[in-house]
Parts: C-alpha cells; structure tokens; sequence
C-alpha cells in the first residue's frame, strides 16, 4: 500500500525531484492509484498529484515542470478515505497559505472528530481524506511553534490509528520531518544527503546504511544530520542494518516481468534460506532465536498466524511441525484471530509468517499475542519491518526483494523457514524425530535443484496455460500437504488471472464441491506422493477417476514415476521425487507457472494485479 518517499541533498545539486520520482518508480510493486510530489524551493511549496499510474504524474511534470529543489517527499496512494483522484492524491497542504505539504500513510481513526473541530473554526478542505486533518493540524501547529519537529510533535499526540506522516514547511526549507506509529517507516543514510522510505527500496539506488526506526518516534532530516525523538520529545534512536542487497536485485534482469524473475529465483531463495543455519553434521544452529531455550522446550502450542499466501505457507508448515515436533500447532488468519478469544497463555508460541513484516492484521495479532503473554516468532522477508521488531525472535526469509504484488518465492521462503524452525524445535525439543532430523535437513538442501529441474521443463504448463486463456472457472484439490498447496494455487490464477478459482481438500469432494464438475470442467488435483501415510496417494487418484467420469478435465500433478495417474488424466505434469511434507516446495511450481502464463496470454499485468496492494498496511 501507499508508498513514501522523503528526501533532503545538499543545497547545490537540487536532484530531489530526479531522486523522489525514482523511489516512487522502486516504490510501485506495492500497489497505489494515485501519485504526488512535493518540493520545498525557495520559500514556497511547490505540489504536483495525479490520479493513476506514475506515467500520469510524469505527464503532468512534464507538461508543467516544478521549480528544482534540494528538498522533497513524495507519495503514491492507495485509497482508503476518498476515491483515487486528483484531489485525494497526496500531498495535502495545510494552513491559508498552502505552505505547508504532508504525506501519509495509514488511517487516522479519530479524523471525524478532529475534521468536526476544525470545520467549526472556519477551516475548509479540498478532499475527502484523513491525511488533509494532519495537514491542517500541522499548519496550525507550526504557526504557533515555529519549528516543524515541534508542530509535528503536537500533532501526532492528537491522532488515533496507524499513520507514517512525512511533511514539509515552505519556511523550513532543507528540512523534512517524519512521524511513525505503526505504519513503516526506514531511514536511509547518505553523504551529505538523507533519505525516508516506506521500506529500503526508495533509496536503494543511493545508499545501503539503514535505520529502523521504532514505533512512536519522529526523525528530523536535514542534508547533513537525522536526529530522532520519541512523542514525549525524549532523545532516542533506531536501529541501523545494512541492506544486503543492492538495486540490480530489484531490475527485471531481462525476464519480461517481475513475476517470472521471481519464479525463477525460487531455488535460490530456498537456498538462500537454508544457508547457516545448520552444523555439516546435520544440527541447527539458531543464533537469532533469542527466546529463552527453557521457555522454548515449556511450548505446550504454536499458533502461526498470517495472511493471504503467508496462511498458506503456514497451514503446510502445521503438517510438518505436528508431525516432527508433537506439539499441537493451529493456523489462523490474523484478522480473525485478534477479534475472538484465543486460548493463549505463556506457554503458547505465535508465530507469524509476513514477507513485508507490515500486514497490519499480522502486526496486531503479534501484538495481541505478546499482551496474553505468548511468546512471538517472526517470519519475515523485509529487514526493518515492523512485525520483527515487535517479536520476541525472527527468522528472517532471504528471498531478497520481491517487488511482483503476487508472492512467489517469499512462499518458499516461508515454507523453508518454518521447516527450520520445527526442526529446531524437534532438536531442542529431542522429541522423536530428533534423530531424524539430519536427513530431513539433507532431502531440504537437495530441493533447489529440483526446483531448478522443475523449471527447466515448464514448457507443456505454459502451452496448456495459453490454451486456457478463455477460462471461466478452475478448480484444485489436493490433500494433506497438497491441500495448502491447492488452495496457493487457486489463489495465484484468482490474484493474476481475474479467473475464478476454487482450492479444495479432495476429501471434501463428496460433501459438495463435486456438484461443481460438469463436462469439461478444470481440476487441477495435487496427488500425493506413492509414499504419504494412510494411502492417502490412493484416495485422491480415486477422487481423479470420480471427477473425471462427471467429464471433468483432469490436470494432474504427480511425482516422477507415479504411473498410476496416467490413465485418469488429460494431463500429467511430474514433479521431481521428494518426502511428502516437503513436496509443497515442488508442487506448487507449475500452479504459479500457470496462472503467471494464462494471465499474460490474457494480456493483464501480473506484476500489479488490479485492485491489490503488496503491502497491507491498512485493516
Ligand atoms: C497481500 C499480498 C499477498 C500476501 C499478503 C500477505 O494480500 O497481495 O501476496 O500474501 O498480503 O502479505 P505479507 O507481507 O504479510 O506476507
């Protein structure tokens, strides 16, 4: 969701517009409506907003170019209060004089009110949003203090919600201050010039010293200093990281779309994720996970809380975890479980799986967690995020950054991640399967070249995709781990394709989704290896032959050398052996080659789905 630039230089170069329009550009695959930048010259505030995409903004400044400044912000929108306009696109100015600009990001909860008060003090308003509040506030603020920290100070200990606020005064020029309280905000340190983003990649292109700023504080940026404070005023500071990796990982590298790079990535991020974190002689090795072992190894239940693929992720991870570790483990959606009474205590572990550690549901799940006394896990791609810093331990995923708004290889990623984890649980633990557990970490470290191989050979996938364009509705069934990887898939083609999709656990089949087959009908069905317990591989090659004789067409996903699928198939498309818990990482390969193909065949843009946003960072 909205994406935040700021950005002070030294006073001779006057590139702010060159350096905010590029953070915005880095800043897209998070999803937005509407854009703007404002620019601080001389003692004016110059603004330029547009609704839709980036081109239009550029459009804009091109036909009407702004004053070159050393000092700027810059914004792109995703609308919550107020439709995507011109008028809604921030920034929003403040005070008679319009010499003040603010961005923002998040949703000021009390704004009503705080629009009612000024509203009966003559004040007027140009837009239907929350952030104009702010601007107005601020403006008034300034007046009486003089001093944009201080105004700003002001100002954010009168708003509820979750806001990252960005704002310049054309009397401060060279000055940008920031505010956060639970929405992101990173600082990026230069030399003689000073960046904010909403995450690293706004200034990637320019610096990779970072500061993770904490809730509730506010920094102060000029060319040559950043200073922070809390909302009481007290000194504090952020936590500086290095950002490991560097703008080429955020280029296409000639693939025609963010969402093919990242497919591709995927045994890297596999990889990647695995690396360190075991002894050759197969024991984990955990150094980041600073959670008491005591109070570890007292875990009486896991609860892994997300959202969207996350929850996926989480729900294969259960099958894994329960298994190896035998200690019960639930999944639920972040969103429902912070509204019900969960049985948590301190002896419950919540993990939470996020790529942008921002979903804001995920944040005030953790949160929730910590307050009934859990102790909290994250599981993140994004270094500086919030939900990491508001957990007692992270695990960190090193998918590197994944800019497409569907998440791919952030899946794995998590998938791996939370392989880890249970197996260090189990370690710890010495349950069972703890003897186990140097074989396991072997067959992990053999899947990115399965991956690899997997990939090598898409082609008849891409084929049937394109031949599928005209698809109204698709199904998937799968079972046990498959049905997780079912329900991925399904969202993939819903997410890229606008096509109606449906993830079933293939036991189920009978008590209703089988009144969906009628002739010609597409079921996608995830079959088990020959070697899951229980004959589960036997009962969805059953389910197969019972869709197929109500005149389904059958795509089936089976392991190399399963040949029992072949003859209750239309398609048969192998995916390289592996035990069952960890075939999630294979399986769901070609349903994210699918959808991504079927999407472009259909001419839509995989890497910006209609309608989402990478980053939720609203309720
Ligand atoms: C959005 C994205 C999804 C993602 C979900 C959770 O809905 O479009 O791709 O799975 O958020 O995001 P997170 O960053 O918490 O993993």
């Amino acid at each position: 969701m909205c994406g935040i630039v700021g950005y002070v230089g030294p006073g001779a170069d006057e590139r702010a517009l060159d350096v905010v329009m590029e953070g915005l550009a880095r800043l897209e695959y998070r999803g937005y409506d509407s854009a703007g930048v404002a620019l601080v010259n001389g003692h004016e505030v110059a603004t330029a907003k547009r609704a839709g995409k980036l081109a239009n903004l550029r459009e804009l400044l091109a036909e009407h170019p702004m004053p070159p400044s050393s000092t700027g912000i810059g914004h792109t929108r995703w609308a919550t209060h107020g439709g995507p306009t011109d008028q809604n696109a921030h920034p929003h100015r403040g005070g008679t004089d319009g010499k003040l600009a603010v961005i923002h990001n998040g949703i000021i909860e009390n704004f009503h009110a705080l629009k009612s008060q000024l509203l009966a003090q003559g004040i007027t308003f140009t837009s239907e949003t929350d952030t104009e509040v702010a601007a107005q506030l601020l403006a008034i603020a300034y007046e009486e203090a003089q001093d944009l920290t201080a105004a700003m100070r002001q100002v954010v200990n009168r708003l509820e919600g979750a806001f990252t606020l960005l704002a310049v005064h054309a009397d401060a020029p060279g000055v940008v201050v920031a505010a956060r309280r639970n929405s992101p905000l990173v600082l990026g340190l230069g030399d003689g010039e000073n960046f904010l983003g909403s995450d690293v990649a706004a200034f990637i292109g320019y610096t990779r010293r970072a500061v993770e700023l904490g809730q509730d504080q506010i920094v102060t940026i000029t060319a040559d200093s950043a200073e922070v404070i809390d909302f009481a005023g007290n000194p504090a500071h952020g936590t500086p990281f290095e950002v490991t990796w560097d703008a080429a990982a955020a280029e296409k590298n000639g693939f025609p779309t963010f969402m093919e790079k990242e497919i591709h990535e995927q045994p890297h991020a596999v990889a990647d994720t695995l690396l360190g974190r075991s002894t050759p002689q197969g024991r984990l090795a955990l150094d980041e996970v600073r959670i008491d072992e005591a109070d570890l190894r007292a875990i009486d239940k896991i609860v892994i809380v997300a959202c969207g693929t996350a929850s996926y992720a989480g729900m294969v991870a259960k099958y894994a975890i329960e298994h190896w570790t035998r200690i019960p483990c639930e999944v639920e959606l972040a969103h429902e479980f912070r509204y019900r009474d969960p049985v948590i205590d301190e002896r419950t572990l919540v993990v939470s799986i996020s790529q942008s550690g921002e979903t804001m549901d995920t944040l005030m799940a953790v949160k929730y967690a910590r307050q009934l006394g859990a102790r909290t896990i994250s599981i993140c791609n994004t270094h500086g995020a919030t939900i990491p810093r508001e957990s007692d331990a992270v695990l960190y995923t090193h998918a590197g950054p994944e800019i497409a708004v569907a998440s791919t290889k952030a899946f794995l990623a998590q998938i791996t991640a939370c392989y880890i984890l249970g197996l260090y649980l189990t370690q710890l633990r010495e349950a069972q399967a703890a003897a186990d557990v140097p074989e396991i970490l072997r067959e992990l470290a053999a899947i990115p070249d399965k991956i690899e191989t997997l990939l090598g050979r898409m082609d008849r996938v891409r084929e049937i995709a394109r031949f599928m364009a005209d698809s109204r509705s698709v199904l998937f069934l799968g079972r046990h781990v498959g049905y997780p990887v079912a329900m991925e898939g399904a969202l993939k083609l819903k997410e890229l394709a606008y096509i109606h999709a449906e993830g079933f656990a293939a036991g189920e089949l009978k008590h209703g989704p089988i009144a969906l087959i009628d002739a010609g009908q597409p079921v996608f069905i995830v079959v088990p290896g020959p070697d899951t317990p229980h004959s589960l591989h036997d009962k969805v090659v059953s389910n197969i032959q019972e869709i197929r004789a109500r005149g389904a067409r059958t795509l089936v996903i089976a392991d190399e050398g399963d040949d029992s699928v072949a003859p209750f198939a239309d398609e048969v498309i192998t995916i390289p052996q592996a035990p069952p818990l960890l075939s999630p990482l294979l399986a769901i390969v070609p349903l994210q080659v699918f959808a991504c193909e079927l999407a472009t065949a259909k001419g839509l843009d995989v890497d910006q789905p209609r309608n989402l946003a990478k980053s939720v960072t609203v309720e």
